[in-house]
């Protein structure tokens, strides 16, 4: 596929040929990473954020927002239950922060939660852009896999959506430092944003097999109200763009084969069999929720974000229900590496 092939993929609206699409996907995920899902348990530990993406519900300059930071504790018991109820691994999620105090909690944590796992539980990070210096020490601490979303691969759109002070480039050579300090990279877009062309699209699937990226997990940009954003984004059509974020699945699949792609919870908030679309669609990975209830409201980077007032035991029972009825299996205890991590030359 090239990307004028992409392209015509992404205009496609036809449901009859976007069946075809799906189901070319999925023959290409059950030969390559098989119809196994691996669970990645999702801490969002702290909305605490220095940045201020136009999109995002908790920016710094959403004073509407209540701000918490999990303790260490917390974070080890949520961790201890992750392992109980047989997660093979889970992902640390926050705000962006990048002083001292902030690194040596969470190598703080990642030590305890080695700890109460008995060295079990995989850790991803999911914590921003950082320092190379910051991110040996956690991969020391014992994180092996980092995620960080280029957001869009169009740099004039980048900072459309980003204030002045943000970089492309610097978010680009992030991901080139996690890569080259060992850990497993996934990166991802937001779908469907204003000002993005299927062009667009088109390049940042070109861009995620150009950087070999491990990990995609990519998903519908959704309005937060409370977001400078939303003022561009008055024609927001949910439904397109849950469309484009399946399409934006399968070809990825399609063309990169062996990556783990995640199905987001972004394709939830637009329908309630958004999570199954996804894995139907060529996506093997999903990110259950294990924040603590009480702080769920606070988490919301988009508006209708699900599962608010649930907590991590009722969204495994509900997810392993979803699972089910898609007829695919969920591979438990298991860190579930990429086939395309294990194969890649890493030095
Ligand atoms: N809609 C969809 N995704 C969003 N994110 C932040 N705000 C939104 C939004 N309004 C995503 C970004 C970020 C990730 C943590 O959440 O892609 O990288
Ligand atoms: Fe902060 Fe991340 Fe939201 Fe940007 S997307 S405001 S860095 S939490
Ligand atoms: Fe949380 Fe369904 S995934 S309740």
């Amino acid at each position: 596929m090239n990307r004028n092939d992409l392209l015509q993929w992404l205009e496609t609206t036809d449901p009859s040929r976007l069946e075809e699409l799906y189901a070319e996907a999925y023959r290409i995920k059950r030969e390559h990473v098989g119809t196994t899902v691996y669970f990645r348990g999702i801490i969002e530990l702290s909305n605490i954020c220095q940045k201020n993406c136009l999109y995002c519900g908790i920016r710094k300059g959403n004073s509407r927002v209540e701000r918490y930071q999990m303790s260490i504790d917390e974070i080890a018991q949520t961790a201890y239950l992750a392992d109980q109820m047989k997660y093979g691994s889970i992902v640390l999620q926050s705000g962006e922060r990048q002083d001292e105090a902030f690194a040596q909690f969470i190598e703080e944590a990642i030590h305890k939660i080695k700890r109460v796992s008995e060295g079990r539980l995989g850790i991803t990070l999911s914590l921003g852009e950082q320092s190379r210096e910051t991110l040996q020490r956690w991969f020391k601490a014992g994180a092996h896999r980092y995620l960080l979303r280029i957001e869009t691969s169009n740099e004039s759109l980048y900072q459309k959506i980003h204030p002045d002070d943000h970089s492309f480039q610097e978010r680009f050579a992030c991901l080139s430092m996690l890569r080259q300090e060992g850990y497993q990279v996934g990166t991802g877009v937001m779908i469907g944003l204003p000002f993005q062309t299927l062009e667009d699209l088109a390049d940042d699937i070109l861009f995620f097999q150009k950087e070999a990226v491990d990990m995609i997990g990519m998903g519908p940009y959704i309005v937060h109200e409370d977001t400078p954003l939303a003022q561009e984004a008055k024609d927001f059509d949910g439904k397109k763009n849950l469309e484009l974020g399946l399409k934006m699945i399968a070809l990825t699949r399609i063309l990169l084969k062996d990556v783990n792609i995640a199905s987001t919870t972004a394709l939830q908030s637009l329908s309630p069999e958004g999570r199954e679309l996804g894995l139907k669609a060529g996506a093997n990975i999903i990110m259950p929720n294990m924040t603590p209830t009480k702080y769920r409201k606070s988490y919301r980077l988009y508006d209708n974000k699900p599962c608010l007032d649930e907590n991590a035991l009722l969204c495994r029972g509900c997810l392993e229900n979803r699972i089910d009825s898609i007829g695919e299996k969920i591979g438990y205890n298991q860190w579930g590496d990429s086939p395309h991590f294990l194969k890649r030359d890493r030095h």
